[in-house]
Order: structure tokens, then C-alpha cells, then sequence
């Protein structure tokens, strides 16, 4: 297929295991994409630095998140997947943007003010141009198009501000950047406690990791809240419930959701049946990604070609990139 003029870029903070809601959510899309256009993930290692300054397991972190996208379907020699610390181009770009960025826009992110009630003794600069950094791996590969969730959309919308600034300013280098994902609609993947979204950090247990074994998978998806079922034919379904159905659309087959659909409106459900079955379909969907990241993790050698491979490509767009913007801003001297 013929690639699309635009570029796609996202990132993704090697600060926890992967989960199911960043392979529906996020991966799933990515090996979408990558058929379609010119692409850049990376692993934002340095915004892990925000957070997270203790590195004692960033490498083994770094890894991890290389691996899990490639067992998901990223494929190197389609995209460019690489780490953010591998482009130094990155700073220099994240040095000049700060210079359009202030003060008072970055005290008002939301995001920030998250992180200055959960770290109130490092609230550090890095923290406070987050954004900026952000900007800067989008930007230095001039792309328009980022696959990311509704957390993001304040982040983009800073990012096509200082673009916007940039381009008055010095010239027309950058195009903006806007969240992309199929359509509008993000699929929910929802956590196995009937509140709220599968997280990185947050409630583990109603968590399903593409790292987790077989035994974790039925054993979490067993403990999930039911109730002695519907009375009434037809009736509505329960929040806890209706996320047992939507966790089943993503992974079992269609007759055995209308089975259980069909059991629900005649009030004759099984939930330790449906449960059983969703955590054997669970396990028939995590345990290959599962094995295929271990067998990934056990080749380093493999692993260090891919980044190489992937800054390789990362870094000649950049350079190009930061060519332009000396040039725009009047930083050629000779
Ligand atoms: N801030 C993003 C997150 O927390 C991660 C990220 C870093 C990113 N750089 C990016 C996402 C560039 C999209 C584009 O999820």
C-alpha cells in the first residue's frame, strides 16, 4: 500500500507493565497504522525521569515496553520504534521550544497540577515542561497525527500552541499535531472491579497485564463482582456487569457472547459459567503475547538491533527536522 503523507508519532513512559487497555487502547492501533503511514513510537524514557528519577530499573523497564510492542504486532521494518534518550536532536528541539512556553500556561496543566499533589517534594522543572517535551518528539519528526487517549488531549492542544508560536514566529516549519484514533471512538477497556479504566498503577488486581501468567488471569478475572443475576427479562445490566460483556467483545468468540447474552435476558446467567469462559479466553489472548515478549527479553542481542534499527531511522528524520529549524530561527552562523 501506498503510505500517506501524514506522520504519526506516540510515545509511551516505561514506568509500569502494559495492559490491556494499552493493547486495545493503544497498540492495537499502532500496528494499524503502521500499514498506512510513515510511523515513530518511542519509549519516552526521559519524561519517565519526571517521575520516576530512580533508574535502577529503567533498562529492564526500556526493554520490557520494546518487547510488548513488538509481541503486539509492531513490526521494525515498517515502523520506527525506538527510545526517546537515543535522539539527542530531542533536547536540543525541547531547549528552544521552552523558550516559547510559559510559565503560567504550564502551572495550569492538568496533568501537572495531578503531579504536584502526588510528588509535592520534587515538583521539578522537568515536570513543569513536560508538555514541551512532549511537543518535541512529536514535532521533530513533523508529525500531525498522534495516536494517544483522552488524558493526552490537553497536551496536544499545548503542543499545537507552541507550534502555532514557533511558526509565527520564525516561519512555517511545524504542522500541528491533533490526537488520531480511527474514528472518534477509543475503546474502553474496563477494569475487573466495575469502576473506572484497566491502569498502569491503579487497583493491580482489576488489572489484566500482558505480562500476567495463566494462573493470575482466571484467578483475577474469577474475583470480579457479580450478583445473584437479573429477576426481570430483558432488564438493564449493572455497570459491573455490562464490563464483563464488554471485556468478552474483545475476546471470545460471537456465539459464546450471545450465549451469554441470550442467559442474561431470560435470567437464567451463570456468572461463575461466564466468568470461567472469560478467563480462558483471556488466557488464550495474553499467553502468546505473554511468551512472545519472554522469548523477546531473553535476546538481548535482538533487542539491541531493534534499537539501534529504530533510532537509526528516528534519527535521520530528526536531523532534517532540526536542519530546518536553525535555519528558520537564524541559528546558521557560517
Ligand atoms: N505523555 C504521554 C503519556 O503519558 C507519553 C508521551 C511522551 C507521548 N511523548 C509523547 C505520547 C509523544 C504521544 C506523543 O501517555
Amino acid at each position: 500500500m501506498e503510505k500517506q503523507q501524514q506522520i504519526v508519532m506516540s510515545g509511551i513512559r516505561p514506568t509500569g507493565l502494559l495492559h490491556l487497555g494499552n493493547y486495545f487502547g493503544a497498540l492495537r492501533n499502532y500496528v494499524k497504522m503502521q500499514e498506512e503511514y510513515e510511523c515513530y513510537f518511542m519509549v519516552a524514557d526521559l519524561h519517565s525521569l519526571t517521575t520516576h528519577p530512580d533508574t535502577k530499573e529503567l533498562k529492564q523497564n526500556v526493554h520490557r515496553v520494546l518487547a510488548e510492542n513488538i509481541a503486539s504486532g509492531i513490526d521494525t521494518d515498517k515502523a520506527a520504534l525506538y527510545c526517546q534518550s537515543h535522539i539527542h536532536e530531542t533536547a536540543e528541539l525541547y531547549l528552544y521550544l521552552n523558550m516559547l512556553a510559559y510559565k503560567g500556561e504550564l502551572e495550569k496543566t492538568t496533568t501537572f497540577k495531578d503531579k504536584v499533589r502526588q510528588q509535592p517534594d520534587n515538583v521539578n522543572a522537568g515536570l513543569l515542561t513536560y508538555p514541551v517535551l512532549q511537543t518535541a518528539d512529536i514535532v521533530l519528526h513533523r508529525a500531525s497525527l498522534v495516536p494517544v487517549g483522552k488524558d493526552q488531549e490537553q497536551h496536544l492542544e499545548m503542543a499545537r500552541n507552541f507550534v502555532n508560536r514557533f511558526n509565527h514566529r520564525y516561519g512555517d516549519v511545524f504542522p500541528e499535531p491533533f490526537a488520531f484514533n480511527y474514528g472518534s471512538e477509543l475503546v474502553k477497556v474496563p477494569s475487573l472491579d466495575g469502576s473506572g479504566k484497566m491502569s498502569k498503577s491503579e487497583n493491580q488486581n482489576a488489572t489484566l497485564y500482558l505480562a500476567d501468567e495463566d494462573e493470575v488471569i482466571r484467578k483475577k478475572v474469577m474475583k470480579a463482582k457479580t450478583d445473584a443475576g437479573p429477576t426481570e427479562q430483558y432488564s438493564q445490566k449493572p455497570d459491573y456487569i455490562e464490563n464483563l460483556f464488554l471485556l468478552m467483545k474483545l475476546v471470545s468468540a460471537p456465539d459464546v457472547i450471545e450465549k451469554y447474552e441470550n442467559d442474561y435476558n431470560n435470567c437464567v446467567i451463570r456468572y461463575g459459567d461466564m466468568k470461567k469462559q472469560l478467563g480462558e479466553d483471556m488466557v488464550k489472548f495474553i499467553s502468546p503475547i505473554r511468551e512472545k515478549v519472554n522469548s523477546i527479553l531473553a535476546d538481548e542481542k535482538y533487542l539491541q538491533g531493534v534499537m539501534e534499527k529504530g533510532a537509526e531511522k528516528a534519527r535521520k528524520s530528526a536531523r532534517a527536522t532540526i536542519e530546518m529549524v536553525r535555519q528558520a530561527m537564524g541559528l546558521n552562523y557560517y
